[in-house]
């Protein structure tokens, strides 16, 4: 299984990359043939979609902006689980997810079935509804029924209270979802 992991978060060692490397152990844990891809979104140069439309025109292999999302349009291509984690920035995801998604639309929507995604979120506020992580949880919803993606598991945490790395109940929630990836 070839996991393509994706940290949104612009905090490298803050609550989202806990979880998110949480489950990933989880799934390592468990399964004997993976292949885990992480990028760190922050440390990229993944610019905003120009909507020029280039990317249909047959003319132009994937994408005309030419940055690092380049170099990650095969591998996303190649893999069979896409992970997705950020904090909720504003009732939604961070800039930098926002930004890696739109330039998703460069694909052949087609190249997505059949593929899974998790998503995994961390916010302040008490709980989905009140974060506005319900409204994360929609998008990822109408972009896999779009794309033909499976939207296999999700896991959000609050860390209004507790760091990801002191909230024990969590971190063991959350390398249990890894571990029952299939
Ligand atoms: C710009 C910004 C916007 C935020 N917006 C929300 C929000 O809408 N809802 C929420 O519950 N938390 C919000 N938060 C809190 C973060 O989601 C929360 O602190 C998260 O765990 C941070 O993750 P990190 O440690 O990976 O940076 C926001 C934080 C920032 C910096």
């Amino acid at each position: 299984m070839r996991i393509f992991s994706v940290m949104g978060s612009p905090n490298k060692n803050g609550n989202t990359s806990a979880l998110l490397q949480r489950y990933l152990k989880g799934v390592e844990e468990k399964h004997n043939d993976i292949e885990i891809t992480s990028i760190y979104l922050q440390e990229m140069d993944i610019k905003g979609c120009r909507g020029c439309n280039a990317c249909k025109s047959n003319k132009v292999e994937n994408c005309i902006i030419k940055d690092d999302m380049n170099n990650l349009y095969n591998k996303l291509k190649g893999s069979d689980v896409m992970v997705l984690a950020t904090p909720i920035y504003f009732f939604s995801m961070t800039a930098q997810m926002k930004a890696f998604l739109d330039r998703l639309y460069a694909l052949d929507f087609n190249s997505f079935t059949g593929k899974k995604i998790v998503l995994l979120m961390t916010y302040g506020d008490t709980d989905e509804i009140s974060s506005g992580a319900i409204n994360l949880i929609n998008i990822v919803e109408y972009m896999s029924n779009f794309t033909g993606i499976d939207f296999v598991q999700r896991y959000g945490v609050s860390t209004g209270l507790y760091t990801v790395s002191e909230n024990s109940k969590a971190l063991d929630e959350v390398y249990q979802l890894g571990k029952q990836l299939y």
